[in-house]
């Protein structure tokens, strides 16, 4: 067996997989999200570890499997989050996440200070808050103790790493994401960390994804029954681990994951340079192989908001019928999702949600079509970007909650005028992360024969000409809102 592990936002999800990819268990344990201020966002990484230990026994228990058959582990996690340890490995603070925002005037000052033509050029990407390196530059600013003590800065799912191996080890998609590395050479950037005067001995070494970058320790065989000397494989950031759990390896093929944030998906057989200042340009979990993303920060968290706040004992199938029984382009009203700010196309922490068109014949099922179909338009954004690379798309495969929804599929496939599919694996960046292992002990020759011999597509949406139509008139109208109601939001 292989085992993958998510560490997730609002959960850690452990799954074991047969090496012919056959899932046989998943487990999930959640965790809470801490906002101690409006748009704040953190997590005690010890959290993270006692959640992962807990699912570890418990998925070894409930299915009968013993660690001692587990080939493999790869890793997975959200991306971003700085986890700060000191001279003895304590963790100095909770973890400041991928979804906070408080990093605006560090964003601007390295933007401006460095510059966008030396920012593309050494890492690939312009500063946005959720990335980690503007993160430092606010403790440093804001808290200058801790800052003083800190000796080793780790992504979330590298401190469940060293929490399981005792190792201190990144790989090139997670670390993509802090602005600090070279993801052209797929290593540091010594001229960023020197500009932002950040010291190289606090991050550690980067491996590829699916390289094995150490071994469980004895301690953590102890805590979760795992065999002492399981290889635990680099893995991936949550987007580049589920990009591979869905087959998307190889260039023309693009991912949506829908979860609490919205990702569009591209993998490129080149380091494509960024068209644009809000999308990434990311090593891929596959070696010589990179991907350009846009984000969108409140995707399912739309609808989550929408049904818990003014739709609450709803379940979500209810109110996608409701939405259902509604014509596309419900009657004229439009959602803007930046309820947590936004990322892609628009990088502003500011940015904020809105309904426009309302009127007295709107009820509930054309709030909830709206906030499907304001989601589906801030992805189109980003597959515009992404297609402004000079990168096409010939299908979109639909993960996360969201990809559950038929209706919301139909949506995106009409929104994008693109077929969606969704493929046999549901169970995301775990079930990449652990291809990425299964490929680091030799089960497969490589990541992308690890992703032929277990994907398949089992579910295609074609886009209907009519609402194609309705929804390319409104995505114009869409497109033009957030410029012209800017000023009302900041
Ligand atoms: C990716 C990102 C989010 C988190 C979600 O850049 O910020 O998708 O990784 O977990």
């Amino acid at each position: 067996y292989l085992m993958g592990i998510d560490v997730g936002t609002s959960c850690v999800k452990v799954i074991l997989a047969q090496d012919s990819g056959k899932i046989v268990v998943s487990t999930n344990i959640e965790y809470p999200l801490l906002q101690p201020r409006e748009g704040w966002a953190e997590q005690d990484p010890q959290q993270w570890w006692l959640a992962t230990v807990s699912a570890i026994k418990k998925i070894l228990s409930t299915s009968g499997i013993d660690g001692n058959e587990i080939k493999a582990i790869g890793l997975s996690g959200q991306m971003h989050g700085a986890v700060l340890l000191d001279e003895n490995y304590q963790v100095l603070r909770p973890a400041i996440l991928w979804c906070d925002q408080r990093t605006g005037a560090e964003c601007d000052w390295i933007n401006e200070m460095i510059g966008a033509e030396k920012l593309v050029a050494w890492t690939g990407n312009h500063a946005l808050p959720g990335f980690t390196a503007p993160k430092l530059l606010w403790l440093r600013k804001h808290e200058p103790e801790i800052y003083s003590r800190v000796r080793h800065v780790l992504l979330p799912k590298d401190y469940i790493r060293y929490c399981l191996t005792g190792e201190l080890a990144t790989e090139v998609s997670d670390a993509s994401g802090t602005l600090l590395l070279d993801v052209s050479k797929r290593d540091w950037s010594k001229q960023m960390l020197s500009a932002l005067e950040l010291s190289e001995d606090w991050f550690p070494r980067v491996v590829e994804s699916a390289v094995i970058s150490g071994q469980v320790c004895k301690s953590a065989a102890l805590a979760t029954s795992l065999r002492e000397g399981t290889p635990v494989a680099g893995g991936g950031g949550d987007q580049a681990a589920g990009a591979v759990g869905s087959g998307i390896v190889e260039e023309g093929l693009f991912s949506v994951a829908l979860g609490t944030s919205g990702v569009v998906f591209a993998a490129t057989n080149q380091l494509t340079v960024n068209s644009d200042s809000s999308l990434h340009a990311f090593c891929h979990a596959v070696p010589d192989k990179w991907h350009l993303m846009g984000v969108m920060l409140s995707a399912g968290a739309s609808l989550q908001w929408f049904r818990n706040k003014l739709a609450p004992g709803d379940s979500y199938d209810v109110l996608t019928e409701k939405a259902a029984e509604v014509k596309p382009g419900g009657e004229g009203l439009l959602f803007l999702p930046y309820l947590m700010g936004e990322r892609t196309p628009y990088p502003d922490p500011s940015a904020r949600g809105a309904f426009i068109g309302l009127n007295l014949r709107h009820h509930k099922g054309h709030l909830a079509r709206a906030v499907l179909e304001g989601v589906s338009f801030g992805l189109r954004d980003s597959l515009e970007l992404i297609r402004s690379s000079g990168i096409t798309a010939q299908e979109v495969r639909v993960s996360g909650g969201g990809a559950q929804s038929s209706l919301w599929r139909q949506i995106l496939a009409d929104v994008f005028n693109i077929p969606v599919t969704v493929v046999n694996s549901s169970e995301g960046p775990a079930f990449g992360a652990l291809l990425l292992a299964g490929t680091g002990v030799g089960i497969y020759s490589s990541v992308e024969e690890a992703c032929r011999t277990t994907i398949k597509v089992v579910n295609k949406c074609e886009p209907i000409a009519s609402n194609v139509t309705v929804y390319e008139q409104m995505y114009d109208i869409y497109n033009s809102l957030y410029l012209r109601l800017r000023d009302t939001m900041h």
